[in-house]
Order: C-alpha cells, then structure tokens, then sequence
C-alpha cells in the first residue's frame, strides 16, 4: 500500500511503521511463549479491533493453544468511550480453569478490559492476563494492570492494523494519527 493513498490520505501522520509492528509483535510472542510454558493458554480476541495484532500474534507463539473470540460495545461511531460496556458476542469455549489471555487493540479509559476481566475471572478462569498492542496511559479512568503492552501512545485519536473510525481504517497496514477534521467536520 503506497503511502498517497487514499487511507494515509486522512492521517496527519503514521505513528507505528509496519517494522516497528513485526518487531513488537515478535519480541511480545516470545514473551508470552515463555510465560505461558506448560499452562493451557486460551487466547481470546476482543473484536474488531484487535483481529489483526491477535492474527500476527497468535503465529509469534510457539505453543499449543485453543483461541476464542469475543465482541464488546462501548464506542458506536463517535471518539470518545460511551462509559458503557455490554457483551455482543460471548466466548464459544468455557474458561473454567484455563489460562486466558485476553488480547486487545488499544487500551483508553480501561473501562472495557476490567470489564472482560472481571466476567472472566467470575467464570473461574485459573488466570486472567491482559495484553494490549497500545496504551493510551493518560487516558485512564480506572486502575487497571496490563500485563502485556507494546506501544505506550499520547492522547490521540489512532487508526489502523485494526483500528477503526466508524468501521473504517482497519486495513491500514500501520497506526496512524486520523486527522481531526475527518472527525469533528
Ligand atoms: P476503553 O474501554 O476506554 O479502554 O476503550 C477501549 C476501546 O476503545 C478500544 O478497544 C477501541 O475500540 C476504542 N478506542 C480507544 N481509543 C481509540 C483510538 O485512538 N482509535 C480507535 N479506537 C480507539
Ligand atoms: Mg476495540
């Protein structure tokens, strides 16, 4: 994908370059091959966002595992989180003494990954790990510890490798900086 089309077109600018990408997802997959030695690792993608991190990283990890898939709400079109958080589709597979490893996009307010969190540990997970390839720390609303995180980031709003702005943008192949007058037109 060429840097003039019509994706970067509305980016003020690329804030993670493919490189840095594989380079952090590498380093993270052989992390986690690491720590999750011997445990029965169950990764659960949060969808949509995180569809393309969790697919590069699932093939960084050289270990036996299940995966699953999960959708939450809290955003609709606009920019900013809603502060309400409501499953819209649950996990296939039970967790029930299983090691899971929760992967998202991006961490905001915190409020969606405490959220996961906190169901997956009622429903007796053994442990509940979180990891995240972008930490908006600044953003915070809640305590959260995340476990696994690659880039932190300012406080803006970024798109691509499955980050969206109204649906759109996920198959930009790098995080980019959307330009604000894309959404404050
Ligand atoms: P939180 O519950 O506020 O932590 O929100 C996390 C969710 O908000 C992520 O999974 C994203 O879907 C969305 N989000 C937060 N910041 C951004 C951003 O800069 N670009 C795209 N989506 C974002
Ligand atoms: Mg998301």
């Amino acid at each position: 994908m060429q840097e003039s089309s019509r994706l970067y077109r509305d980016l003020t600018r690329v804030l993670i370059s493919k490189q840095e990408l594989q380079e952090a997802v590498a380093k993270l997959g052989k992390i986690i091959s690491e720590d999750y030695k011997d445990k029965e690792l169950v990764c659960v993608c949060i969808l949509k966002g995180a569809v393309v991190f969790f697919t590069d990283l699932l093939r960084q990890i050289d270990l036996p595992m299940t995966i699953d898939f999960m959708a939450i709400s809290s955003y609709g079109s606009s920019t900013k989180t809603s502060g309400v958080v409501r499953i819209i589709k649950d996990l296939d597979h039970d967790v029930l003494g299983k090691d899971v490893l929760v992967v998202e996009d991006i961490v905001d307010s915190g409020l969606t990954l405490s959220y996961i969190k906190q169901i997956l540990d009622q429903r007796g997970a053994r442990s509940v790990r979180l990891a995240t390839l972008l930490d908006k720390p600044m953003r915070r609303r809640i305590a959260l510890s995340v476990d696994y995180s690659c880039f932190l980031i300012p406080n803006e709003f970024v798109v691509g490798y499955g980050l969206d702005y109204a649906e759109k943008y996920r198959n930009l192949p790098e995080v980019g900086v959307l330009d604000p007058s894309i959404y404050t037109a």
